[in-house]
């Protein structure tokens, strides 16, 4: 299928035909698919797009998901709860939705996929156009940490938010309390408006601090993480039309907290320090203190969730569903396209079934899609035109 460009002719119509058609052969009883899609071509024809029903938006978020193929939770994406706010107009208005959306998809730690969809881009804007292309979250996540580069370039908090943090002080945040773990304001953007900064209420923010089944000390490392990863920088596309903000969330695989957010050198970087409170020799590679000190910790994330009633999944559980999923969506004929370094968790990769596989890949539609500039915003670098325009 062409994607082309969406220039002043609007919405692509063989991708509004062909999402229609999917949904129409998946959903029964969802009405006649003919006169749906005269209706649609009408609606292109005069205004150059259309508007979903809430039934083709939630299929639509439904199905972007399992077409992920770098998720390896797809398994519940028929599980999604779609929260329809269109109709939201401003800054405030999409802010306010967003910590709802944390609220109600955190459930006291029982996590629930949710994702909330805020009026789509205008079609006649070229893709990934800053200003004009509808509302954006500027964050990657609804909850991250903020970083905060001291003189001497050291950074207190996630090194990956540092630019991001600086730029969220030059729109007038006043920062955190100066912790490693201070969650960072939303920043909002309608089409041609200067980006504005809203604070993340602390009660709608539910954190597990890390502690150890076996080793005291390690709550002493004052490690925490949020419970719901809600990505708010990917565009959900569907039936040629884009939604640039429209924030998702599952829940944790642990590996992401454990090998990756607290594991990585330019993270938070905390192997030395582990493999010391195991009394592991660092200066010997062979003995393999990073690979104990990874898996000490991801120990203690997996227990920490689980202590807190935090809704969390495991990288073996988590790979042994999703080759359910791939054996259910085989059942029903169709692919799933998946990427292979993505699915194979980060440690252990061997140990699990999912690494023994070869997987195809597609770029298939309805999707999330990552745009260059959502990127590029997502890490605090922003057009000096965007921020400048904030003054
Ligand atoms: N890896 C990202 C993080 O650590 C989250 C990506 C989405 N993950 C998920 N389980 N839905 O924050």
């Amino acid at each position: 299928m062409a994607r082309e460009q969406p220039g002043s002719n609007g919405v692509d119509l063989a991708e509004a035909e062909a999402f229609l058609r999917l949904y129409y052969a998946e959903s029964s009883g969802s009405g006649l698919f003919d006169a749906r899609l005269r209706e649609v071509r009408k609606q292109v024809g005069n205004d150059g797009t259309y508007e979903h029903t809430p039934g083709e938006l939630t299929f639509g978020a439904r199905v972007a998901w399992r077409n992920s193929s770098r998720c390896i939770g797809r398994l519940y994406w028929q599980s999604l709860r779609v929260r329809d706010r269109r109709h939201i107009t401003t800054a405030a208005g999409i802010a306010a939705e967003a910590v709802s959306h944390l609220r109600e998809a955190t459930n006291s730690g029982r996590i629930r996929p949710t994702i909330t969809v805020f009026a789509p881009a205008r079609p006649d804007q070229p893709r990934g156009s800053l200003t004009e292309d509808g509302p954006r979250i500027w964050n990657e996540q609804l909850i991250r940490y903020a970083g905060y580069r001291q003189p001497d370039g050291a950074v207190v908090g996630d090194p990956r938010y540092a630019q991001f943090t600086a730029l969220a002080r030059n729109l007038g945040w006043p920062g955190g309390d100066g912790t490693r773990f201070d969650p960072l304001p939303l920043i909002v953007q309608l089409p041609g408006r200067p980006p504005a900064w809203f604070p993340v209420p602390a009660d709608a923010v539910l954190e597990v601090p890390i502690s150890h089944p076996r080793y005291d000390w390690f709550a002493e490392l004052g490690l925490r993480w949020h419970a719901v990863p809600a990505i708010s920088n990917m565009t959900l596309e569907i039936g040629g039309l884009r939604y640039p903000c429209a924030p998702f969330n599952g829940w944790y695989m642990g590996t992401e907290i454990g090998a990756r957010n607290l594991a990585d050198s330019y993270r938070y970087d905390m192997l030395p320090a582990i493999a010391r409170g195991l009394g592991l020799d660092t200066s010997d590679e062979r003995s393999l203190w990073r690979d104990r000190a990874v898996v000490e910790l991801n120990v203690a994330v997996l227990d920490s969730y689980a202590k807190a009633g935090v809704t969390i999944a495991d990288h073996h559980t988590e790979s042994r569903h999703f080759l359910s999923h791939l054996r259910r969506e085989n059942k029903h004929g169709r692919p799933t396209p998946a990427e292979w370094s993505w699915i194979v968790p980060p440690i252990s990769g061997a140990t699990t079934p999912v690494f023994h596989r070869i997987f195809h890949d597609a770029d298939l539609r309805p999707n999330y899609i990552h745009d260059p500039i959502a990127i590029e915003l997502g890490l605090g670098r922003a057009p000096q035109a965007a921020v400048r325009s904030a003054y």
